[in-house]
């Protein structure tokens, strides 16, 4: 009989880990807190703009025409641990408010809802990003809680996905990590993952530990490369180098690699800014807070890199004061294929020259709902040639493919100086250049 699995919380993660589990074959049930997100859900329908996961959850959300049925969603405990064999915790761990720490709040109540209804075997597999320890701390909360005692246990699985390619890591993943403490969580997880496995992926076997690590590590690691890049963009800025050039040299040494090696207004997002920090935090209270005081260099480096890009607009506009002066932002998420706003970098350079006077307006192709939400007195317009009508300078903040595939001409004709800034180094600075734009990026020399 194959497995019966249930996904708690239905956020980016959730939502797409359970559409996954139904693509692979399995019965899902889906819990959310949120009544209105079940309701969503139901129809097919997701709070979020992530690529192919519609498509999905229309695949195998029960009751939807067509559907396999496969996928279900409930906001009821009780239902959740009487159907799943295997029960993934899915929900997240923002940073503490005021603090660097995770929140773990809603972890520990996860835990705690459903640990009195666990009454026979069992298997609970945290996926959320958490302090490393927390594991440890669960399963003893599990194993005192859970009517079933010991034959409700715990695994960690950490989740490697990226916005906007969600669903593609989801089921072809790069690695599949799991932290367990007996044969049969492994086999039970084996089992879960046997397709991917059978594709070629990876599949690692370790302790609580080192599996939470892994995943707070390798955001540790992409977010040093980053800023790595970034901290070398500002000397190639003094000393009139080009990064992009120096990037890809560099990225021929297999050792180093060209991913992640694009130099620009830096990292954003609900992920790496708050992982970094919670991993910095979680360090100090184990001792070992000297291990990882380089990564509050990779934090300012990053954070450093959003007023620079302040700074070369208002020098770009003559310097001075930009009251009076109209900027152009194209984008407005923290990457491109997403339409998440949270800590980009793209909406807080467009609310710093705001806040400073300047006239703005942004367009992004899919963050518009969310940027009014979050920066409601920020100008938005319906398209990137309305928001560049009148401009003094545009900005390109969010390197999305409609950005690249703009025609530099018709931009030209209605810009009020022809300024393009690229705060992505994503764009060919030929084709503007040969269009009359003056082009500059980060990181790079004038012309
Ligand atoms: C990240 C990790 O990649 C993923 O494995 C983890 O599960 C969650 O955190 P995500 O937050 O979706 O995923 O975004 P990612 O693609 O890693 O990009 C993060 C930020 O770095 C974006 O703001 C992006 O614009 C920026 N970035 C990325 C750069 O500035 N330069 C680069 O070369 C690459």
């Amino acid at each position: 009989m194959s497995l019966k699995i249930t996904v708690i919380g239905t956020g980016y993660l959730g939502a797409t880990h359970a559409a996954a589990m139904a693509e692979l074959g399995f019965e899902v049930l889906g819990l959310d807190v949120v009544p209105e997100k079940i309701a969503l859900l139901q129809r097919g329908e997701v709070p979020m703009y992530e690529p192919g996961l519609r498509e999905l959850l229309r695949k195998h959300v029960a009751g939807l025409e067509g559907a396999t049925g496969r996928l279900r969603f409930t906001l009821d405990w009780a239902e959740v641990a009487e159907f799943g064999d295997v029960h993934f915790v899915c929900v997240n761990t923002p940073q503490k408010h005021g603090e660097y720490a995770a929140d773990m709040s809603y972890v520990d109540a996860a835990i705690a809802s459903l640990a009195p209804h666990l009454t026979g075997p069992a298997l609970v597999v945290g996926k959320s990003t958490v302090p490393v320890g927390s594991a440890d701390r669960l399963a003893g909360y599990l194993a005192a809680h859970a009517p079933a005692g010991a034959g409700a246990e715990l695994a960690w699985n950490p989740e490697f996905l990226r916005e906007g390619f969600a669903v593609e890591d989801t089921l072809h993943p790069d690695r599949i990590v799991v932290g367990v403490r007996s044969e049969r969580a492994e086999k039970l997880l084996r089992e879960v993952y046997a397709t991917p496995v059978a594709e070629g992926t990876p599949f690692v076997v370790t302790d609580f530990p080192t599996a939470e690590l892994v995943k707070t590590s390798a955001n540790s690691f992409l977010a040093t490369k980053i800023s790595f890049i970034n901290a070398m963009a500002e000397v190639c800025e003094a000393a009139g180098g080009d990064v992009a050039q120096l990037a890809e040299a560099i990225g021929h040494d297999d050792r180093i690699g060209k991913k992640f090696l694009r130099a620009g207004i830096g990292f954003g997002g609900g992920c790496l800014p708050k992982d970094i920090r919670a991993f910095m935090a979680r360090a100090g209270e184990l001792g070992a807070d000297q291990a990882l005081t380089f990564l509050r260099e990779i934090d300012s480096i990053n954070m450093r890199r959003r007023g620079q890009m302040v700074e070369m607009a208002r020098e770009a506009l003559g310097g001075g004061s930009f009251l009076g002066k109209r900027v152009a932002v194209l984008g407005a998420a923290f990457k491109p294929d997403s339409d998440d706003v949270r800590d980009s970098p793209a909406l807080n350079v467009a609310g710093q020259i705001h806040l400073q006077g300047g006239q703005v307006t942004v367009y992004d192709p899919k963050g518009m709902d969310n940027a009014r939400r979050v920066f409601p007195t920020l100008g938005y317009a319906d398209s990137a040639l309305a928001a560049v009508r009148g401009a003094d300078v545009v900005l390109h903040l969010t390197e999305w493919r409609e950005f690249r595939e703009l025609d530099p001409a018709e931009l030209g004709e209605v810009a009020a100086a022809k300024v393009l800034l690229d705060g992505r180094n994503a764009l060919d600075p030929q084709r503007w250049r040969r269009a009359g734009w003056t082009y500059r990026a980060m990181g790079r020399p004038t012309a």
